[in-house]
Protein backbone atom coordinates (compact mmCIF):
# COMPACT_ATOMS: atom_id res chain seq x y z
CA UNK A 1 0.00 0.00 0.00
CA UNK A 2 1.52 3.67 -1.04
CA UNK A 3 0.98 6.05 0.96
CA UNK A 4 1.27 10.07 0.77
CA UNK A 5 2.82 11.79 3.61
CA UNK A 6 2.08 15.59 3.60
CA UNK A 7 4.75 17.41 5.75
CA UNK A 8 6.21 13.94 6.57
CA UNK A 9 9.67 15.91 6.89
CA UNK A 10 8.03 17.52 10.15
CA UNK A 11 7.75 16.49 13.89
CA UNK A 12 4.95 14.21 13.67
CA UNK A 13 4.84 13.43 9.85
CA UNK A 14 9.16 12.15 10.40
CA UNK A 15 7.80 9.56 13.15
CA UNK A 16 4.67 8.47 11.72
CA UNK A 17 6.77 7.53 8.26
CA UNK A 18 9.08 5.66 10.12
CA UNK A 19 6.27 3.76 11.65
CA UNK A 20 4.88 3.29 8.39
CA UNK A 21 7.83 1.96 6.60
CA UNK A 22 8.50 -0.07 9.11
CA UNK A 23 4.98 -1.67 9.28
CA UNK A 24 5.72 -2.26 5.30
CA UNK A 25 4.08 0.66 3.87
CA UNK A 26 5.72 2.53 0.82
CA UNK A 27 6.19 5.98 1.44
CA UNK A 28 5.88 9.00 -0.34
CA UNK A 29 6.47 12.33 1.09
CA UNK A 30 5.62 15.67 0.11
CA UNK A 31 7.15 18.88 2.08
CA UNK A 32 7.86 22.47 1.64
CA UNK A 33 10.54 22.66 4.12
CA UNK A 34 8.87 25.84 5.37
CA UNK A 35 9.54 24.03 8.78
CA UNK A 36 11.56 21.13 8.18
CA UNK A 37 14.94 20.09 7.13
CA UNK A 38 15.69 17.22 4.31
CA UNK A 39 18.33 16.16 6.62
CA UNK A 40 14.85 13.77 7.87
CA UNK A 41 14.59 11.86 4.84
CA UNK A 42 17.89 10.40 5.57
CA UNK A 43 17.67 9.90 9.29
CA UNK A 44 14.64 7.75 8.43
CA UNK A 45 16.34 5.77 6.02
CA UNK A 46 18.61 5.27 8.88
CA UNK A 47 16.68 4.44 11.00
CA UNK A 48 14.18 1.93 8.84
CA UNK A 49 16.85 0.52 6.38
CA UNK A 50 13.89 1.55 3.99
CA UNK A 51 14.06 3.88 1.42
CA UNK A 52 11.08 6.93 0.80
CA UNK A 53 10.87 8.97 -2.02
CA UNK A 54 10.76 12.83 -1.33
CA UNK A 55 9.39 15.72 -3.38
CA UNK A 56 9.53 19.26 -2.42
CA UNK A 57 6.51 20.27 -3.18
CA UNK A 58 4.28 23.22 -1.77
CA UNK A 59 0.40 22.17 -1.82
CA UNK A 60 -0.52 25.43 -2.74
CA UNK A 61 1.63 24.87 -5.99
CA UNK A 62 -1.62 22.91 -7.19
CA UNK A 63 -0.15 21.66 -10.67
CA UNK A 64 3.00 20.40 -8.96
CA UNK A 65 0.70 18.76 -6.43
CA UNK A 66 -1.00 17.27 -9.51
CA UNK A 67 1.88 15.78 -11.23
CA UNK A 68 3.12 14.31 -8.42
CA UNK A 69 -0.58 11.86 -8.58
CA UNK A 70 0.55 11.45 -12.25
CA UNK A 71 3.57 10.07 -11.22
CA UNK A 72 2.57 7.50 -8.65
CA UNK A 73 -0.45 5.77 -7.33
CA UNK A 74 -1.22 6.26 -4.06
CA UNK A 75 -3.61 4.59 -2.05
CA UNK A 76 -4.39 6.45 0.78
CA UNK A 77 -3.11 9.98 2.56
CA UNK A 78 -1.81 11.10 5.75
CA UNK A 79 -2.03 14.71 5.97
CA UNK A 80 0.22 16.78 8.11
CA UNK A 81 1.66 19.58 6.55
CA UNK A 82 0.28 22.78 7.89
CA UNK A 83 1.37 25.77 10.02
CA UNK A 84 1.11 25.19 13.88
CA UNK A 85 2.04 28.29 16.05
CA UNK A 86 -1.12 29.75 18.13
CA UNK A 87 0.50 32.91 18.52
CA UNK A 88 2.36 33.45 15.38
CA UNK A 89 -1.43 32.68 14.14
CA UNK A 90 -2.73 35.64 15.75
CA UNK A 91 -0.37 37.65 13.92
CA UNK A 92 -0.47 36.37 10.20
CA UNK A 93 -4.07 34.90 10.24
CA UNK A 94 -4.22 35.70 5.89
CA UNK A 95 -1.36 32.81 6.09
CA UNK A 96 -2.63 30.49 7.95
CA UNK A 97 -5.81 30.13 6.54
CA UNK A 98 -4.36 30.34 2.96
CA UNK A 99 -1.49 27.77 3.72
CA UNK A 100 -3.95 25.62 5.63
CA UNK A 101 -6.99 25.42 4.49
CA UNK A 102 -5.98 26.49 0.37
CA UNK A 103 -3.29 24.05 1.50
CA UNK A 104 -5.98 21.06 2.07
CA UNK A 105 -8.33 22.24 -0.13
CA UNK A 106 -5.80 21.88 -3.14
CA UNK A 107 -4.85 18.28 -1.31
CA UNK A 108 -8.33 17.12 -1.80
CA UNK A 109 -9.26 18.52 -5.15
CA UNK A 110 -6.09 16.58 -6.65
CA UNK A 111 -7.06 13.42 -4.37
CA UNK A 112 -10.48 13.52 -5.77
CA UNK A 113 -9.43 14.17 -9.30
CA UNK A 114 -7.37 10.98 -9.31
CA UNK A 115 -9.44 9.11 -7.47
CA UNK A 116 -7.31 8.71 -3.95
CA UNK A 117 -9.91 9.01 -1.52
CA UNK A 118 -8.65 7.58 2.01
CA UNK A 119 -7.30 10.48 4.01
CA UNK A 120 -5.97 10.65 7.66
CA UNK A 121 -6.16 14.21 8.73
CA UNK A 122 -4.30 15.94 11.87
CA UNK A 123 -6.45 17.86 13.84
CA UNK A 124 -5.68 19.05 17.46
CA UNK A 125 -7.23 19.11 21.00
CA UNK A 126 -7.69 22.67 20.41
CA UNK A 127 -10.86 22.43 19.14
CA UNK A 128 -12.38 21.85 22.37
CA UNK A 129 -11.39 25.27 23.14
CA UNK A 130 -12.15 25.17 26.94
CA UNK A 131 -13.87 22.19 28.01
CA UNK A 132 -17.05 22.00 30.27
CA UNK A 133 -15.98 18.35 31.89
CA UNK A 134 -12.65 16.17 32.10
CA UNK A 135 -11.45 13.82 30.10
CA UNK A 136 -12.82 14.75 26.89
CA UNK A 137 -14.80 12.61 24.57
CA UNK A 138 -15.27 13.01 20.58
CA UNK A 139 -18.84 14.56 20.65
CA UNK A 140 -17.31 17.08 23.10
CA UNK A 141 -18.84 20.81 21.94
CA UNK A 142 -16.31 22.10 19.71
CA UNK A 143 -14.88 25.72 19.04
CA UNK A 144 -11.99 27.99 18.86
CA UNK A 145 -10.35 30.72 20.26
CA UNK A 146 -7.30 31.66 17.44
CA UNK A 147 -6.74 31.71 13.68
CA UNK A 148 -4.84 28.02 13.89
CA UNK A 149 -7.56 26.26 15.95
CA UNK A 150 -10.17 27.85 13.69
CA UNK A 151 -8.11 26.31 10.69
CA UNK A 152 -8.27 22.99 12.00
CA UNK A 153 -12.05 23.15 12.82
CA UNK A 154 -12.62 24.53 9.24
CA UNK A 155 -10.90 21.88 8.06
CA UNK A 156 -12.77 19.23 9.92
CA UNK A 157 -15.96 20.81 8.83
CA UNK A 158 -14.95 20.89 4.93
CA UNK A 159 -14.07 16.98 5.14
CA UNK A 160 -17.37 16.30 6.47
CA UNK A 161 -19.09 18.20 3.53
CA UNK A 162 -16.84 16.61 1.53
CA UNK A 163 -17.71 12.89 2.62
CA UNK A 164 -21.64 13.86 2.20
CA UNK A 165 -20.89 15.01 -0.89
CA UNK A 166 -19.66 11.83 -2.26
CA UNK A 167 -19.93 8.55 -0.06
CA UNK A 168 -16.86 6.85 -1.71
CA UNK A 169 -14.50 8.77 0.69
CA UNK A 170 -13.02 7.71 4.12
CA UNK A 171 -11.30 9.83 6.12
CA UNK A 172 -10.08 9.63 10.02
CA UNK A 173 -9.66 12.91 12.09
CA UNK A 174 -7.23 12.50 14.63
CA UNK A 175 -7.49 14.71 17.74
CA UNK A 176 -4.11 14.79 18.98
CA UNK A 177 -3.37 16.13 22.78
CA UNK A 178 0.03 17.18 23.47
CA UNK A 179 2.99 15.40 20.93
CA UNK A 180 6.15 15.47 22.59
CA UNK A 181 9.21 13.11 22.76
CA UNK A 182 11.25 11.64 19.64
CA UNK A 183 12.47 8.16 18.41
CA UNK A 184 14.52 6.28 20.81
CA UNK A 185 17.55 6.29 18.17
CA UNK A 186 17.82 10.29 18.92
CA UNK A 187 17.91 10.50 15.50
CA UNK A 188 14.21 12.22 14.58
CA UNK A 189 12.91 14.50 16.49
CA UNK A 190 11.64 18.07 17.35
CA UNK A 191 13.45 20.65 15.67
CA UNK A 192 11.82 24.31 16.76
CA UNK A 193 12.85 27.35 15.03
CA UNK A 194 13.58 29.97 17.46
CA UNK A 195 12.50 30.18 21.45
CA UNK A 196 10.30 27.02 21.53
CA UNK A 197 6.15 27.93 22.16
CA UNK A 198 5.69 24.38 23.50
CA UNK A 199 6.80 23.13 27.75
CA UNK A 200 8.79 20.17 26.32
CA UNK A 201 10.63 21.43 24.02
CA UNK A 202 11.42 24.54 25.75
CA UNK A 203 12.80 23.03 28.66
CA UNK A 204 14.74 20.76 26.50
CA UNK A 205 16.48 23.98 25.62
CA UNK A 206 17.08 25.06 29.61
CA UNK A 207 18.20 21.43 30.02
CA UNK A 208 20.78 21.92 27.20
CA UNK A 209 21.99 25.31 28.19
CA UNK A 210 20.73 27.43 25.90
CA UNK A 211 18.11 28.97 27.24
CA UNK A 212 18.76 30.16 31.03
CA UNK A 213 15.33 29.05 32.69
CA UNK A 214 11.41 27.64 32.42
CA UNK A 215 8.87 30.72 32.29
CA UNK A 216 6.42 28.93 33.70
CA UNK A 217 2.62 30.48 32.97
CA UNK A 218 0.63 30.22 35.93
CA UNK A 219 0.61 28.17 39.44
CA UNK A 220 -2.47 29.56 40.23
CA UNK A 221 -4.77 27.34 38.36
CA UNK A 222 -7.72 24.85 39.75
CA UNK A 223 -5.62 21.90 39.78
CA UNK A 224 -3.29 19.74 42.41
CA UNK A 225 -0.49 21.88 42.02
CA UNK A 226 -2.11 24.95 40.63
CA UNK A 227 -0.12 24.61 37.22
CA UNK A 228 -1.45 23.65 33.54
CA UNK A 229 -2.49 20.03 33.24
CA UNK A 230 -1.94 18.84 29.65
CA UNK A 231 -2.42 14.83 28.02
CA UNK A 232 1.24 14.68 27.28
CA UNK A 233 1.61 11.59 24.33
CA UNK A 234 4.81 10.19 23.22
CA UNK A 235 5.04 11.09 19.48
CA UNK A 236 6.03 7.13 18.99
CA UNK A 237 2.59 6.37 20.60
CA UNK A 238 1.11 8.95 18.04
CA UNK A 239 2.74 7.81 15.29
CA UNK A 240 1.61 4.15 16.33
CA UNK A 241 -2.11 5.74 16.05
CA UNK A 242 -2.20 6.92 12.62
CA UNK A 243 -0.91 3.13 11.77
CA UNK A 244 -4.21 1.82 13.51
CA UNK A 245 -6.00 4.96 11.65
CA UNK A 246 -4.88 3.89 8.16
CA UNK A 247 -5.64 0.60 8.65
CA UNK A 248 -8.95 0.87 9.64
CA UNK A 249 -9.60 2.89 6.10
CA UNK A 250 -9.21 -0.48 4.60
CA UNK A 251 -12.85 -1.08 5.66
CA UNK A 252 -15.51 1.54 4.37
CA UNK A 253 -15.85 3.76 7.44
CA UNK A 254 -17.13 7.05 5.92
CA UNK A 255 -15.75 9.88 8.25
CA UNK A 256 -14.73 8.88 11.76
CA UNK A 257 -12.55 10.95 14.60
CA UNK A 258 -10.60 10.12 17.30
CA UNK A 259 -8.60 11.53 20.13
CA UNK A 260 -5.42 10.52 20.43
CA UNK A 261 -3.69 10.85 23.93
CA UNK A 262 -2.95 8.54 27.13
CA UNK A 263 -5.67 9.63 28.80
CA UNK A 264 -3.61 10.92 31.82
CA UNK A 265 -2.95 14.67 33.00
CA UNK A 266 0.29 15.62 33.96
CA UNK A 267 1.32 19.22 35.57
CA UNK A 268 4.46 21.69 34.12
CA UNK A 269 6.04 20.62 37.75
CA UNK A 270 5.46 17.40 37.20
CA UNK A 271 7.33 17.79 33.45
CA UNK A 272 10.02 19.58 34.86
CA UNK A 273 10.25 16.90 37.79
CA UNK A 274 10.67 14.19 35.17
CA UNK A 275 12.77 15.68 32.66
CA UNK A 276 15.57 16.47 35.66
CA UNK A 277 15.48 12.95 36.44
CA UNK A 278 15.87 12.33 32.79
CA UNK A 279 19.00 14.45 31.77
CA UNK A 280 20.14 14.90 35.19
CA UNK A 281 20.13 18.68 34.79
CA UNK A 282 18.38 21.34 36.69
CA UNK A 283 16.15 23.10 34.92
CA UNK A 284 15.73 26.72 36.66
CA UNK A 285 12.05 28.30 36.12
CA UNK A 286 10.33 31.17 37.20
CA UNK A 287 6.60 31.30 38.03
CA UNK A 288 4.74 33.81 35.39
CA UNK A 289 1.42 35.19 34.55
CA UNK A 290 -0.96 32.83 33.02
CA UNK A 291 -0.42 32.93 29.19
CA UNK A 292 -3.65 34.62 27.30
CA UNK A 293 -5.79 31.74 26.01
CA UNK A 294 -4.46 28.86 28.30
CA UNK A 295 -7.06 26.29 29.99
CA UNK A 296 -6.23 24.94 33.16
CA UNK A 297 -6.74 21.31 32.67
CA UNK A 298 -7.07 19.46 29.20
CA UNK A 299 -6.72 15.12 28.91
CA UNK A 300 -8.54 12.82 26.35
CA UNK A 301 -11.48 10.17 27.06
CA UNK A 302 -9.73 7.63 25.25
CA UNK A 303 -12.15 4.61 25.19
CA UNK A 304 -13.08 5.34 21.42
CA UNK A 305 -9.37 5.31 19.84
CA UNK A 306 -9.49 2.01 22.31
CA UNK A 307 -12.14 -0.25 21.40
CA UNK A 308 -12.72 1.40 17.27
CA UNK A 309 -9.10 1.72 16.44
CA UNK A 310 -7.23 -0.75 18.94
CA UNK A 311 -5.02 1.70 19.63
CA UNK A 312 -3.55 2.50 23.73
CA UNK A 313 -0.60 4.57 24.24
CA UNK A 314 2.01 2.67 25.70
CA UNK A 315 5.03 5.23 26.78
CA UNK A 316 4.55 7.34 30.25
CA UNK A 317 6.30 10.59 30.86
CA UNK A 318 8.89 9.43 31.94
CA UNK A 319 9.86 7.61 28.83
CA UNK A 320 8.47 10.60 27.07
CA UNK A 321 11.22 12.95 28.58
CA UNK A 322 14.14 10.90 28.09
CA UNK A 323 13.70 10.30 24.52
CA UNK A 324 13.02 14.19 24.46
CA UNK A 325 16.35 14.93 26.24
CA UNK A 326 18.27 11.87 24.19
CA UNK A 327 17.66 13.63 20.78
CA UNK A 328 18.38 17.24 22.39
CA UNK A 329 21.63 15.59 23.23
CA UNK A 330 22.74 14.37 20.46
CA UNK A 331 21.51 16.90 18.04
CA UNK A 332 22.02 20.22 20.11
CA UNK A 333 21.32 22.37 17.19
CA UNK A 334 18.11 20.23 16.02
CA UNK A 335 18.79 19.06 11.97
CA UNK A 336 21.09 22.78 11.34
P1 LIG B 1 5.81 20.51 11.89
O1 LIG B 1 5.84 21.97 11.63
O2 LIG B 1 7.01 19.89 12.47
O3 LIG B 1 5.42 19.72 10.56
C1 LIG B 1 4.57 20.27 9.57
C2 LIG B 1 5.30 20.13 8.24
O4 LIG B 1 4.47 20.65 7.20
C3 LIG B 1 6.61 20.90 8.18
O5 LIG B 1 7.64 20.03 7.77
C4 LIG B 1 6.36 22.00 7.15
O6 LIG B 1 7.53 22.32 6.42
C5 LIG B 1 5.28 21.38 6.29
N1 LIG B 1 4.40 22.33 5.61
C6 LIG B 1 3.73 23.38 6.15
N2 LIG B 1 3.00 23.99 5.20
C7 LIG B 1 3.20 23.32 4.04
C8 LIG B 1 2.74 23.48 2.71
N3 LIG B 1 1.91 24.46 2.36
N4 LIG B 1 3.16 22.60 1.77
C9 LIG B 1 4.00 21.59 2.08
N5 LIG B 1 4.49 21.40 3.33
C10 LIG B 1 4.09 22.25 4.28
O7 LIG B 1 4.53 20.24 12.81
P2 LIG B 1 4.09 18.91 13.59
O8 LIG B 1 4.20 19.17 15.03
O9 LIG B 1 4.73 17.72 12.99
O10 LIG B 1 2.54 18.92 13.24
C11 LIG B 1 1.99 18.16 12.18
C12 LIG B 1 0.50 18.42 12.11
O11 LIG B 1 -0.10 18.09 13.36
C13 LIG B 1 0.14 19.89 11.84
O12 LIG B 1 -0.97 19.92 10.98
C14 LIG B 1 -0.23 20.40 13.21
O13 LIG B 1 -1.12 21.48 13.14
C15 LIG B 1 -0.87 19.18 13.84
N6 LIG B 1 -0.82 19.19 15.32
C16 LIG B 1 0.37 19.36 15.95
C17 LIG B 1 0.41 19.40 17.35
C18 LIG B 1 1.70 19.62 18.09
O14 LIG B 1 1.66 20.00 19.26
N7 LIG B 1 2.87 19.38 17.49
C19 LIG B 1 -0.78 19.26 18.09
C20 LIG B 1 -1.98 19.07 17.40
C21 LIG B 1 -1.98 19.03 16.00
N1 LIG C 1 3.93 26.20 29.48
C1 LIG C 1 4.75 26.85 30.37
N2 LIG C 1 5.88 27.42 29.87
C2 LIG C 1 6.24 27.39 28.56
C3 LIG C 1 5.38 26.72 27.67
C4 LIG C 1 4.23 26.14 28.16
O1 LIG C 1 4.48 26.90 31.56
O2 LIG C 1 7.29 27.95 28.18
C5 LIG C 1 2.71 25.53 30.00
C6 LIG C 1 1.42 26.06 29.39
O3 LIG C 1 0.94 27.14 30.13
C7 LIG C 1 0.53 24.81 29.48
C8 LIG C 1 1.52 23.64 29.30
O4 LIG C 1 2.80 24.17 29.63
O5 LIG C 1 -0.03 24.70 30.76
C9 LIG C 1 1.56 23.08 27.89
O6 LIG C 1 1.80 24.14 26.97
P1 LIG C 1 2.21 23.87 25.45
O7 LIG C 1 2.45 25.20 24.83
O8 LIG C 1 3.30 22.87 25.37
O9 LIG C 1 0.92 23.18 24.84
P2 LIG C 1 -0.59 23.69 24.74
O10 LIG C 1 -1.42 22.71 25.49
O11 LIG C 1 -0.71 25.10 25.10
O12 LIG C 1 -0.85 23.60 23.17
C10 LIG C 1 -0.49 22.45 22.40
C11 LIG C 1 -0.19 22.88 20.96
C12 LIG C 1 -1.42 23.43 20.32
C13 LIG C 1 -2.50 22.41 20.39
C14 LIG C 1 -2.73 22.00 21.83
C15 LIG C 1 -3.77 20.91 21.92
O13 LIG C 1 0.81 23.88 20.96
O14 LIG C 1 -1.17 23.67 18.96
O15 LIG C 1 -1.52 21.53 22.40
O16 LIG C 1 -3.37 19.84 21.13
F1 LIG C 1 -3.63 22.94 19.89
Amino acid sequence: MKVLVTGGTGYIGSHTCVQLLESGYSVVVVDNLSNSSEKVIDRIKRITGKSLKFYKVDLLDKPALDEIFENEQFDAVMHFAGLKAVGESVMVPLDYYNNNITGTVNLCYVMKKHNVKKLVFSSSATVYGNPASLPITEDFPVSATNPYGRTKLMIEYILKDLYSSDNEWDIAILRYFNPVGAHKSGLIGESPRGIPNNLVPYIAMVAVGKLPYLNVYGADYDTPDGSGVRDYIHVVDLANGHIKAIEKLKNKVGVVTYNLGTGKGYSVFEIIESYKKASKKEIPYKIMPRRPGDIASCYADTSKAQRELEFKAVYGIDDMCSDSWRWQEMNINGYE
